[in-house]
């Protein structure tokens, strides 16, 4: 019977699929989504007409030529009001199983009506949304004509967050060097190797696994040894108000994560350097040497993917 499942495994995950036996998953080279929806959501995501003073967009906090994330500490919205938490990337952001720091909605549709709304962000409302969109000539065309949509006489707010939400969904950045390599497209050099070997046996994996490396699961932020808790950040605590969700985030992607510097909810690392000793220090407990926190960063590059597919068109 053993024997059996045996070759029935050998069978299903033959040696070039290497992922079937690995905890990280490949992203998919050609994510599904609506093409006519993203393109208007393309459009959107860089347009500062959906912000009050009509100064931001999306893109001015996720920079899409980059990261997808904010290189600043804390990202301004209109007027200059600043944030309370480091920007995310938006790439492969369909993969998290909630968005957020704290996982506070569960799609990206409703998270898309977020940053609209935050006085801190956009500062808009459903009303002027839709005012804004309707007046311009240029979202007439856009939304007109199109299959996707049974043009009614007006722009919905709705229409507009789904075509953002459906832009969001294109942000996926495949066929990094490691995801060849999973594939059994590529090796890893020795170094590389080690570094990913380093990275399971010190027990990084744990909390960053699965197609995102990351975005799965809540995690402490000083899981062995605490951090300091301040409770301007948005944590999974000022969702839950329960005592052991305090510092408690979403385990963020490590994907490109060698793009989208500085990393933590509170900006205290700015160097990859800086953020692996401390991962070591407050979530494994112990400190790590120079030489391993090289092969994990020589790893770590590794997660660089390609630029995603939309923004070549
Ligand atoms: C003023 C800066 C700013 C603007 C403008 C902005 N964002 Fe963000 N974005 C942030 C910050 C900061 C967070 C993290 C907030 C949190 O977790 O509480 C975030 C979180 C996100 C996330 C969640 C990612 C994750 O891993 O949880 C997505 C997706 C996102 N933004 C997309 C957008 C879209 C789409 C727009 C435009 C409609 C937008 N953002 C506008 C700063 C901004
Ligand atoms: C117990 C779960 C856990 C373990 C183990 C863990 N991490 Fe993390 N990791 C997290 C959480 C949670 C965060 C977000 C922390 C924050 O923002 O305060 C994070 C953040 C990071 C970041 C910054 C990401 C960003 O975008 O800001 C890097 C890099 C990182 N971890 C690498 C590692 C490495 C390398 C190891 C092993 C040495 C490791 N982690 C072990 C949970 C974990």
């Amino acid at each position: 019977m053993i024997c059996l499942l045996f070759v029935c495994l050998t069978y299903l995950f033959p040696a070039g699929l290497l992922w079937a036996r690995e905890p990280i998953e490949p992203l998919p080279v050609q994510p599904e989504y609506d093409q006519q929806k993203a393109a208007i959501g393309k459009v959107l995501f860089s347009d500062p007409i959906l912000s009050q003073d009509r100064s931001i967009s999306c893109a001015s906090c996720h920079n899409i030529f980059s990261s997808g994330a904010d290189s600043r500490s804390v990202s301004l919205g209109v007027g200059g009001v600043a944030g309370d938490v480091q920007s995310p990337t938006v790439f492969n952001s369909r993969y998290n199983f909630k968005q957020f720091w704290n996982g506070r909605v569960d799609s990206l549709k409703e998270q898309a009506g977020e940053p609209v709304h935050n006085p801190a962000e956009m500062a808009m409302d459903k009303e002027k949304v839709e005012q804004r969109i309707n007046a311009s000539k240029k979202y007439q065309v856009l939304f007109s004509n199109k299959e996707c949509y049974q043009f009614s006489d007006s722009i919905t707010y709705d229409m507009v967050i789904e075509a953002i939400a459906e832009f969001e969904k294109a942000l996926v950045t495949p066929n990094s060097k490691f995801d060849r390599y999973l594939r059994g497209e590529e090796q890893l050099s020795q170094l590389e190797a080690s570094g990913y070997q380093l990275f399971k046996n010190l027990g990084c994996v744990t909390c960053h696994n699965g197609v995102n490396i990351g975005g799965n699961s809540f995690q402490k932020m000083g899981t062995i040894i605490p951090y300091a808790y301040k409770e301007v950040y948005p944590d999974r605590y000022s969702v839950t108000q329960k005592e052991y969700h305090k510092n408690v985030f979403k385990v963020p992607t490590l994907r490109n994560i060698a793009l989208s510097a500085p990393y933590f909810h509170d900006a205290s690392a700015k160097t990859l350097d800086d953020a692996i000793k401390a991962m070591s220090h407050h979530n494994l407990g112990y400190p790590i040497s120079d030489q391993q926190v090289k092969k994990i960063i020589i790893f770590l590059n590794t997660l660089t993917g390609d630029k995603p597919a939309i923004l070549e068109q």
